[in-house]
């Protein structure tokens, strides 16, 4: 299976650090016959990168979010016509802090779902405990609970271009990354829900993204375990060099 390593630069990067960003990464990123990078900037960049790095092969662009409806009176949304005018390839849906910090609800979740898979986007979704869920050892029930309903109207057909992440919230940004043996163990669990989901070949087929405090000194320990299959990277995509040498390690140890 060909992994995938996604940088989530959240709200960070105006035009001139993404185009200082994109001369660096250009010189260090190796190209791959089939995707196994991505980045999802601040929308105002996208077409920025498209024209620096979109002729880079085997990488990725995308956006942060994406809205079900086409058009229409949804203030501060972006649908998945608009993302593929501006050459988006993917979305990530559900993000922790979507979730957290703007209502993000798993109906929601699933229709953004449903609405980029059906327009041929990939989509990333993420799920993932929280501390005090984590600590309450809530974790399996919140993620097989969050797994389902996030994915309520995805078809046994219509998930080739779909890709789970898993990221503990308590891990993002904290340095504190999972250890290996929690993420697979969380990765294991959630391949086994796809089975049910959306059946045995899809999930064998699955990319299961691990997220949260992923760097170039750890990824390899990380990726080493079966179900792990990639990583959705925050901090450390934010600098070339250090998302490139993850990239790498990664693609080592994959
Ligand atoms: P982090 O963020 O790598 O900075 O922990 C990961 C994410 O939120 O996707």
């Amino acid at each position: 299976m060909t992994p995938l390593f996604v940088a989530n630069w959240k709200m960070n990067k105006g035009l001139a650090e993404a185009r200082e960003f994109a001369a660096e990464f250009s010189k260090v990123f190796k190209s791959a016959s089939v995707p196994d990078a991505g980045i999802a900037p601040v929308l105002s960049c996208l077409p920025q990168l498209q024209e620096s790095l979109g002729q880079q092969k085997g990488l990725l662009l995308g956006s942060q979010n994406v809205h079900w409806e086409e058009s229409g009176a949804h203030t501060g949304e972006i649908s998945v016509p608009m993302l593929k005018e501006l050459g988006a390839e993917f979305a990530i849906v559900g993000h922790s802090e979507r979730r957290e910090f703007y209502g993000e609800t798993d109906q929601a979740v699933a229709k953004r779902t449903s609405a980029a898979l059906a327009g041929g986007l990939t989509a990333i979704v993420c799920v993932g405990e929280t501390q005090s869920q984590f600590e309450a050892k809530q974790t399996e029930q919140v993620v097989s609970k969050q797994l389902k309903a996030s994915l309520a109207g995805v078809s046994t057909e219509d998930n080739s271009k779909l890709v789970i992440a898993y990221e503990p919230v308590w891990a993002i940004g904290t340095g504190l990354a999972a250890t290996p043996e929690i993420a697979q163990n969380v990765h294991q669990l959630i391949r086994s829900e796809l089975e049910g989901l959306i059946g045995k070949d899809g999930a064998v087929e699955m990319r299961i993204l691990y997220g949260g405090s992923t760097k170039p000194g750890n990824i390899a320990e990380l990726m080493a375990k079966p179900d792990v299959n990639g990583a959705l990277v925050g901090g450390a995509s934010l600098e070339a060099e250090s998302f490139n040498s993850l990239i790498e390690a990664g693609r080592a140890a994959g």
